[in-house]
């Protein structure tokens, strides 16, 4: 049995394409959120490809989580994937915990990766912080739940944003170190898709940090559901240098916040970076900032504005949610009979 994680390049060939991606119900939807993953899972479902969205209420617990807030959250994050252009007919959509497949496969993940491998990931040292010994267990062994996320579906592509991908690398390494110790070719190697302008949005007030929910600054973040006047003061307040936007994408070297500006407007725009400084090279702030705001206003009030409405029927959005956990537990289902199988389990 191999002690290290050698995951070999992936041949898929045998898997038809199946997308599956998650997002916590841990706060609000941020534009990173947004822009980083739910619109690219517009994109991916409009690919033809079969589409699987979860709203992983599992992983959220892994720290403390008013019931009642998680509750909100779980239906706002619905609303928020329905409003972004996700369509429940089209794609599944569901929330984790009531599919217990994940929680299954996931203790089998737990005894196929290594300690070793999970002490390597750097999102657990962000989120544990000094405080490592006070970190929940869930905290750290939470890539191997992410794994099975992935993997009790057979996905094959992933779309997520850049703060993700070392954990899709363990998703991989997991699958074949399980592939390889029972000598079977039953799980795929799913590819990471972290794709578009903007795969990390950092924060508005410091170019280097991500933008995050959990940052204790408001004004670091744009959320979904801030209205116009919210949207324009932190774009205004946004950190920035005295200097004009290049008209090179070279000219954004060691200038985070102008990058992290440009980026988002290239983002919302459907555009490259590059094509965005033929844009507004040479503009000054003063000038451009005003016009990202417009942009922001245009492509996000009306979702905010959809999402309100969703609200307004949390017993619609749960009818989804329960749907969408009966069409993900048909094609779960098979895949953790078939693991146990291989595993050695009597049934
Ligand atoms: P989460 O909930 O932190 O974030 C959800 C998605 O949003 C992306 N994202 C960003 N993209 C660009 N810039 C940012 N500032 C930014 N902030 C967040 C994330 O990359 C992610 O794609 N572990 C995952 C959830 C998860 C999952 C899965 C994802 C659980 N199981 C299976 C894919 C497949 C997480 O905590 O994402």
């Amino acid at each position: 049995m191999s002690e290290a994680a050698t995951t070999p390049a992936a041949d898929n060939s045998a898997f038809s394409p199946r997308v599956f991606s998650g997002i916590q119900p841990s706060g609000g939807l941020t534009l990173g959120n947004y822009l980083g993953a739910i619109k690219r899972f517009v994109e991916m479902q409009e690919s033809g490809m079969e589409t699987i969205y979860c709203i992983v209420d599992l992983h959220a617990i892994t720290v403390w989580q008013e019931p009642e807030k998680l509750r909100r959250a779980t239906r706002e994050l619905c609303a928020g994937y329905i409003a972004a252009g996700l369509d429940p007919e089209k794609s599944i959509l569901f929330n984790q915990s009531q599919v217990s497949a994940h929680a299954e496969l996931g203790w089998v993940f737990s005894c196929v990766a290594r300690i070793g491998w999970l002490n390597r990931m750097t999102q657990f040292k962000d989120k544990a912080g000094k405080n490592r010994e006070k970190a929940s267990v869930g905290l750290f062994s939470y890539p191997t739940l992410m794994a099975a996320d992935i993997l009790l579906y057979h996905a094959t592509h992933v779309p997520v944003g850049e703060d993700q991908k070392q954990h899709l690398e363990l998703t991989r390494d997991i699958a074949a170190k399980f592939n390889h110790d029972y000598g079977v070719d039953f799980f795929p190697l799913p590819e990471p898709v972290i794709e578009g302008a903007a795969t990390r949005v950092m924060s508005l007030r410091d170019g280097t940090k991500k933008m995050s929910k959990s940052d204790p600054s408001d004004m670091s973040r744009i959320n979904m559901t801030d209205d116009a006047d919210t949207i324009a003061k932190k774009i205004r307040k946004a950190k920035t240098d005295p200097d004009a936007l290049p008209s090179e994408v070279a000219g954004l070297e060691g200038r985070a916040e102008a990058k992290n500006l440009v980026s988002i407007y290239a983002a919302l725009s459907d555009i490259s970076v590059e094509e965005a400084l033929r844009q507004v090279g040479g503009k000054q702030f003063s000038e451009f900032k005003p016009m990202l705001s417009e942009l922001a206003v245009e492509k996000l009030s009306p979702i905010a504005g959809r999402m309100e409405e969703l609200m307004q029927d949390p017993g619609e959005l749960d009818r989804i949610l329960g749907d969408g956990a009966a069409r993900a537990r048909a094609i779960a289902a098979p895949i953790l009979d078939r693991t146990l199988d291989i595993v050695g389990m009597v049934r």
